[in-house]
C-alpha cells in the first residue's frame, strides 16, 4: 500500500508554479434585519479541562512540588507489570476480564507504545544535595505511611560533619523550575517522622546559581516515632523563574519525610487554589460552562483506574492521587470539589463527565448487569454538588466549607465509546438520574466526527437529551463543510461539540482562521448545537501529550494561542439571534484551471514502459507528441531511472517509490492526452501525473495502485482546492500487455480512462476563501457581523442591512489578524496574535469597510430593526 505523505514529499521537490488561488479582492456581506434565524445559544461558549500535558498537576493547580507525596511510582490499581521481549516495562492489566482475549488488552493508542514504564519515574522532581562533608542517603519506603492515602513516604538517613557550612538537602525541581517572584510569601507545609534524627532543619527556595532567594529555619528537631507537620512561610527577596526548593537538614540520624508541598498566592486566594495567569485565562473567556475531568482521562485503562471523584472531596493529603490515563500521575488536589468551586468562580456551569464503566479499552467493560454501584457513583457526584446538606453527600461538601449548592447542570455519561452497547450504557445512567434529577442534562458521548447511529438506535431518540460529538478538523475539511450542521437531521436532542479545534501544525493562524469558520458553523445553527468547547486547552511546554492546544505554559510564562482570542472575541459578542446572511465574492474564481500543470509519468516500485504519447486541445488539434527517440522533451533524469529504447520510454528501477519523469516546458491545462501502457515487473501498475503545481499539489493516475489492486485518481491536493473523486476499477494491471490509457481534462474536472473504459473522475473547486455571519444583539440594540478572509490581500467588503432602522454612525471593529497563515503566539512572542480595534465611523444601511489580509473581523453597528 502507498501512503500519501512519501508521494507528497517527493512530489513536492518537483513542482515549482502556482495555478488556482483563493485571492479576492473584495466581497458583499447581506444581511437582513426582517429575517431572523436560529437563536444563537448563551450556552454555546464554554470550556473543556482535562488532566492532559500537566494541565491540571504542574499547570493550573498551583502546587509548586512536583511529586509532592512520593507516589509518582506507585502502580496504578488493577495495574501490574510486565516484562517486554526487549526487557523494557510495560503495564498490564492485573487480571484480563473474560471478554478480553489476552493477546488484545494493548491499547490501540500507538503513542502509548503499550503503556510503557520507567522505574526511575518514582523519584521523579526530587534529588538529593550532599555538601560539606555532610553524607546522606534516601530511598522509598512504604513503612510507617503518614496516612492510608499515603502508600509511600522518603526514609532518609543524614550524617553531619565537622564543617559547618555541612548539610544533607532534599531539593524538588518543581515542575521544571519553580517560578520565585521577589516580594511574593509562599506557604510550606511538610510532614516529619524524625525517628532518630536530631538537629536543625530549614527550608529554602533557591537560584540555580545556588543563591538563597527565601529561607527558614525551624526550631531544632528531636527524635520521635509520630508524624508531625511543620508549616511556614517563605518570603522571597530574590527573583528566578527557575528555582527550586531545598529542604536542608544540618544534625544527624534518621526520619522519613512526606506530603512536601509549596503554594504561591492562588487565584481568588483560596487555599489548596489555582495559578493566577492560567485561571484568569479562562475567567476572562466568561464560559457558560465548563466540561471536567475528560476526555480520555475519564475513560481509565483498569476499572479501579477509572477517576473517582469521591477521592477528592477530602483534604488534599487524604487524597490518594492516581496515574492517569496520559502517562504521569497526579494528586487530585484540583479535584471534584475545587472544579465546582471555580465554576462559581467564574459564573461557569458545571459539566461533569463521569466514568461509565467502560474502559479506555473498547472489550473491558463494567458488565451491564454491575452497573448498579456505577451508576450510583455519579448520583453521589450530583449529591455531592446539589443535594441538601441533609444529604449524605451535600454533608460532606459543607464539611469541605460550601453549604450552598454548587451549579452542576450537565453531567456526560462517559467518553467517546465506539461500540454500540454504550447506547445501553447511557441508558441506564440516564434513566436513575432522571427520576432523581430530572432538570440535569445528560449528555450522550460520541466519537470523533459525526453521530454513533448504532448506539442512539438502541436508546432511541427521545431518551437523549444532548450528544457530544467531537471535532478534530483540519482548516481544509472546515473551509469545505460551512454547510455540515445546516443539513445535519433535527432530533429531539441538541449537540454538544465537546472537543473542536482545527488541526493545523501547532495552533498556527491558519488554525484560528479555522476555528473561527468552524464557531461561525456552530451560531448560525444555534437551534441544534447548544454548546461548544476547544481541546485540549492547557499544555506544560515541557511535556506535551497533544499537538494543537489553547494555552501553553512553562513553570513562570503562559501564552493563549489566537484561536483562544478568536473565541474570546466571538463570545463577547455573540448575538442573540442569526439573521439571514448571503455572501458574494469577487473575483469568483469560476474560469481558474483548477487542474492545470505539468504533466508526467510515474511508477511505484515497478518496470514500466509507456509508448505513442499524444496530447490534443479541447479542440482536438494536436498539440504536443512524443515518439520517445530522445529524452529531450523531458526534464531529466527525474526520479528512477527513465531511459529510451525503440521508440519506447522505459522506467527500469523498481526500487523507487515513486519514479516521476516530468514534461520539461509543456503545460497541460485542458484537453485530452493518449498513451500506451505497460508493466513488466514490480508490484503496481502505471502512473500519469498532471495538476502538478506547486510543492504538496498534483493528482495522479493510477492504473494499478494500491498494490496493484485496483485502478483510480489519486489526488494530493492538501491545500485550497477540494476535490471529488468518484469511481474506481477493481482489479489488477496484468504484465506484459499494452493498455491504451487516456485523460481528458477540463477547467475543474478529469477523467482516466483505461482501454476507452472511465476508470474515475475528479471534480474540483476552489476552496471558499470568505465567511460571515451576522446576528442582532437585542439588548444593545446591535447588528453583529463576523467575517474571515483567507486572501492575502486587503478586502474591500460592502455591508448591506436590509430592513433596518436607524443606524448609528459610529461602531466597532474588532479585528484579529497576522501576516501569515504560519505566524504563532509564543512564549517568547506571546502577543504576536491578539486583537485590536480599528475605527468604524461610516456605518449605514450601505457602508464599505476594510479588512486586512488573512483577518477574523467582528462588526458592532447600532441599529434598530425596522
Ligand atoms: O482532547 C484530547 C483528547 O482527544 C481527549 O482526551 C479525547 O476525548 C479526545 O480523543
Amino acid at each position: 500500500m502507498k501512503t500519501i505523505k512519501i508521494t507528497f514529499s517527493s512530489l513536492a521537490l518537483l513542482l515549482t508554479q502556482l495555478v488556482a488561488s483563493a485571492e479576492i479582492s473584495s466581497a458583499s456581506i447581506n444581511v437582513n434585519l426582517q429575517e431572523e434565524k436560529a437563536p444563537v445559544p448563551p450556552t454555546l461558549y464554554g470550556i473543556f479541562m482535562e488532566e492532559i500535558s500537566h494541565a491540571f498537576d504542574g499547570g493550573i493547580y498551583a502546587e509548586l512540588i512536583q511529586n509532592r507525596s512520593f507516589e509518582e511510582g506507585v502502580l496504578p490499581p488493577g495495574m501490574k507489570l510486565v516484562k517486554k521481549p526487549d526487557g523494557a516495562l510495560k503495564l498490564e492489566l492485573t487480571s484480563l476480564p473474560a471478554s478480553v482475549p489476552t493477546n488484545r488488552w494493548d491499547m490501540p493508542w500507538p503513542w502509548f507504545m503499550g503503556l510503557g514504564w520507567d522505574t526511575n519515574r518514582a523519584l521523579v522532581g526530587w534529588s538529593l544535595l550532599q555538601e560539606g562533608g555532610a553524607k546522606g542517603e534516601m530511598q522509598l519506603t512504604e513503612a510507617n505511611p503518614m496516612n492510608a492515602a499515603s502508600s509511600r513516604s522518603l526514609a532518609m538517613t543524614i550524617t553531619p560533619s565537622e564543617d559547618a557550612t555541612g548539610r544533607v538537602a532534599l531539593v524538588n525541581s518543581g515542575y521544571w523550575g519553580i517560578n520565585v517572584q521577589a516580594g511574593t510569601s509562599y506557604k510550606l507545609k511538610f510532614d516529619l517522622r524524625p525517628v532518630s534524627y536530631e538537629g536543625q532543619i530549614s527550608a529554602s527556595l533557591e537560584s540555580d546559581a545556588g543563591k538563597v532567594l527565601a529561607r527558614h529555619d525551624f526550631d531544632p528537631v528531636t527524635a520521635a516515632a509520630a508524624w508531625k507537620e511543620f508549616t511556614a512561610t517563605l518570603h522571597a527577596t530574590g527573583t528566578d523563574p527557575h528555582a527550586h526548593f531545598v529542604l536542608s537538614f544540618r544534625g544527624q540520624g534518621g526520619l522519613q519525610v512526606d506530603w512536601v508541598s509549596l503554594f504561591p498566592p492562588t487565584y481568588k486566594n483560596w487555599p489548596n487554589g489555582l495559578r493566577p495567569d492560567l485561571a484568569k485565562y479562562l475567567a476572562d473567556y466568561h464560559p457558560a460552562f465548563i466540561r471536567y475531568p475528560g476526555g480520555c482521562y475519564v475513560e481509565g485503562y483498569s476499572w479501579e483506574q477509572a477517576p473517582d471523584w469521591r477521592r477528592m472531596v477530602c483534604p488534599p493529603e487524604d487524597r490518594p492521587g492516581m496515574w492517569g490515563y496520559w502517562g504521569y500521575r497526579s494528586d487530585d488536589g484540583f479535584g471534584y470539589h475545587e472544579y465546582l468551586q471555580f465554576c462559581e468562580d467564574i459564573g461557569a456551569q458545571a459539566c461533569y463527565v463521569t466514568w461509565a464503566g467502560m474502559t479506555a479499552h473498547p472489550d473491558d467493560n463494567v458488565p451491564l448487569e454491575q452497573l448498579g454501584p456505577v451508576i450510583q457513583r455519579t448520583l453521589d457526584a450530583i449529591e455531592y454538588a446539589i443535594g441538601p446538606v441533609t444529604s449524605k453527600w451535600g454533608a460532606v461538601r459543607a464539611k469541605m466549607g460550601h453549604p450552598k449548592p454548587f451549579p452542576l447542570k450537565y453531567v456526560e455519561i462517559g467518553n467517546e465509546h465506539p461500540p454500540a452497547i454504550y447506547g445501553d450504557y447511557y441508558k441506564k445512567f440516564r434513566e436513575a438520574i432522571k427520576v432523581k434529577y430530572p432538570q440535569i442534562v445528560v449528555i450522550m458521548s460520541m466519537f470523533w466526527s459525526g453521530l454513533n447511529e448504532a448506539a442512539i438506535a438502541r436508546v432511541g431518540d427521545t431518551n437523549i437529551d444532548m450528544v457530544d460529538e467531537h471535532a478534530y478538523h483540519d482548516g481544509a475539511w472546515i473551509r469545505s463543510h460551512f454547510d455540515y450542521f445546516d443539513h445535519y437531521p433535527r432530533k429531539p436532542w441538541n449537540i454538544y461539540v465537546g472537543e473542536y479545534a482545527s488541526q493545523d501544525h501547532s495552533g498556527d493562524w491558519n488554525g484560528a482562521l479555522g476555528d473561527s469558520v468552524y464557531l461561525m458553523m456552530l451560531e448560525r445553527n444555534g437551534d441544534l448545537v447548544k454548546m461548544a468547547s476547544y481541546a485540549p486547552l492547557f499544555a506544560n511546554v515541557n511535556d506535551r501529550n497533544w499537538g494543537v492546544n489553547l494555552i501553553e505554559f512553562d513553570a513562570s510564562r503562559s501564552f493563549a494561542h489566537a484561536s483562544y482570542y478568536v473565541q474570546e472575541v466571538f463570545n463577547d459578542n455573540r448575538p442573540d439571534v442569526n439573521l439571514a446572511t448571503t455572501v458574494a465574492v469577487q473575483p469568483t474564481n469560476s474560469n481558474q484551471l483548477l487542474l492545470a500543470g505539468r504533466f508526467g509519468l510515474g511508477a511505484w516500485n515497478t518496470l514500466n514502459e509507456f509508448k505513442e504519447l499524444r496530447i490534443y486541445d479541447e479542440n482536438n488539434k494536436l498539440v504536443f507528441s512524443d515518439d520517445f527517440k530522445t529524452l529531450d522533451n523531458w526534464d531529466t533524469p527525474g526520479t528512477g531511472h527513465w531511459q529510451v529504447e525503440n521508440g519506447v520510454l522505459k522506467q527500469t528501477d523498481a526500487s523507487l517509490a515513486p519514479a516521476m519523469l516530468f514534461l520539461k516546458s509543456f503545460k497541460l491545462e485542458k484537453g485530452r492526452v493518449t498513451l500506451q501502457a505497460r508493466r513488466v515487473g514490480g508490484i503496481e501498475g502505471f502512473q500519469m501525473l498532471f495538476g502538478t503545481s506547486r510543492p504538496e499539489r498534483g493528482v495522479v493516475c493510477n492504473y494499478g495502485g494500491w498494490g496493484n489492486q485496483k485502478s483510480a485518481f489519486e489526488v494530493l491536493l492538501p491545500s485550497d482546492i477540494i476535490t471529488k473523486v468518484n469511481g474506481d476499477v477493481q482489479g489488477p494491471i496484468s504484465n506484459e500487455r499494452w493498455y491504451d490509457v487516456s485523460l481528458v481534462l477540463t477547467n475543474d474536472s478529469a477523467e482516466m480512462l483505461l482501454d476507452g473504459k472511465r476508470v474515475s473522475t475528479v471534480k474540483a473547486e476552489v476552496e471558499p476563501a470568505f465567511f460571515a455571519t451576522a446576528g442582532y444583539d437585542r439588548k444593545s440594540k446591535l447588528v453583529v457581523v463576523k467575517a474571515t478572509s483567507y486572501s492575502s490581500q486587503s478586502v474591500q467588503a460592502e455591508i448591506q442591512l436590509v430592513g433596518v432602522g436607524k443606524v448609528g454612525a459610529v461602531g466597532k471593529h474588532i479585528v484579529i489578524s497576522a501576516s501569515s497563515q504560519s505566524d504563532e503566539n509564543s512564549l517568547d512572542n506571546p502577543t504576536l496574535i491578539v486583537p485590536r480595534e480599528l475605527p468604524l465611523t461610516n456605518c449605514a444601511g450601505r457602508f464599505s469597510v476594510e479588512l486586512p489580509p488573512y483577518s477574523v473581523n467582528l462588526f458592532r453597528i447600532p441599529a434598530t430593526i425596522k
